[in-house]
């Protein structure tokens, strides 16, 4: 039987292309849902933002109430925020500016492909302790997160963050140095999509390596919850951040990029 792909990323398209449509082997609120129509839909982040990375349909016409019911299942799971990523000109992005979705000039969409564990590329001085954060990491940093511009962390994440913190597909990495959290890196996934939310170091730390160790344990954690495509987005100008997940093995994919709404 055929199948109409409708997911953007190059990535996502290929493996589509190839995968018979069958129920998720995890079962998602949001799969689930989605499983009704005979199509299923992939969305996975840890904070406001939802991602929906791919949407399969046997019939285009199932795809707007496919969409709709993604974005139902988001707005249950307390995600305020919702992406999607299309392709600049396909059927997939119409659908998605009638839902509601709209644009975001200057923000660009990066992806890296995860079908190994990252390799731990450096090692910190024995003065930083990267750990799994905790309720009380996050009470102590959350404040400081929400001034950060590039991260456009809003309050209104706290609660979701808080809610899922030691979940096995989530992730909240914290480095610690001299009693003071210099580092976080906050994400999760759903089934083979994952994204990175927030990664942040403290303006003294930084130029030390401990965004790279961030990195590493985030995308380690992500692979071993089942993650093998990962997304993130950067803010305009951020160009550090942009030469730093290139160095991290992401990068942009010029025909592909993402739409957002607010649930
Ligand atoms: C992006 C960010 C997380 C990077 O953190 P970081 O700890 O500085 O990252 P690293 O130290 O691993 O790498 C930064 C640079 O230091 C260099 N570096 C790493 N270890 C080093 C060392 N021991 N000695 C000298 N230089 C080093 C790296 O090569 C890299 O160089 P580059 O700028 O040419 O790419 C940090 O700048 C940040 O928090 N920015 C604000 C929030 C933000 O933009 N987050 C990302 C949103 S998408």
């Amino acid at each position: 039987m055929n199948t109409t792909s409708l997911s953007s990323s190059s990535v996502t398209s290929d493996r589509a292309a190839s995968a018979p449509l069958r129920p998720a082997a995890e079962s998602t609120p949001l799969q689930t849902s989605s499983l009704a129509f005979q199509a299923t839909a992939s969305a996975g982040s840890l904070g406001v933002r939802g991602l929906i990375s791919e949407i399969q349909a046997r019939d285009p016409q199932d795809v707007p109430r496919l969409l709709h019911r993604s974005i139902e299942a988001l707005r249950n799971l307390g995600v305020r925020r919702a992406h999607i990523i299309v392709d600049h000109s396909s059927y997939l992005k119409d659908v998605a500016l009638k839902a509601g979705f709209k644009e975001c000039p200057g923000e660009h969409l990066y992806q890296c492909v995860l079908l190994t564990p990252p390799s731990a590329h450096s090692q910190l001085s024995h003065h930083y302790n990267v750990r799994n954060g905790t309720e009380e990491d996050l009470i102590r940093i959350g404040l400081d997160l929400t001034h950060v511009e590039e991260l456009a962390f809003k309050p209104w994440e706290f609660p979701l963050i808080r809610s899922q913190i030691g979940q096995p597909h989530r992730f909240f990495k914290v480095v610690e140095h001299g009693g003071s959290i210099v580092g976080v890196s906050i994400g999760g996934c759903c089934g083979s999509y994952g994204t990175i939310s927030h990664t942040w170091v403290a303006p003294e730390h930084r130029n030390h390596g401990l965004g790279q160790v961030l990195s590493d344990v985030s995308l380690a954690a992500l692979h071993a919850a089942g993650a093998r495509f990962v997304h993130l987005m950067t803010t305009a100008g951020n160009s550090a951040a942009e030469r730093f997940w290139q160095r991290q093995g992401f990068s942009r994919h010029e025909a592909t990029t993402f739409l957002e709404i607010d649930l």
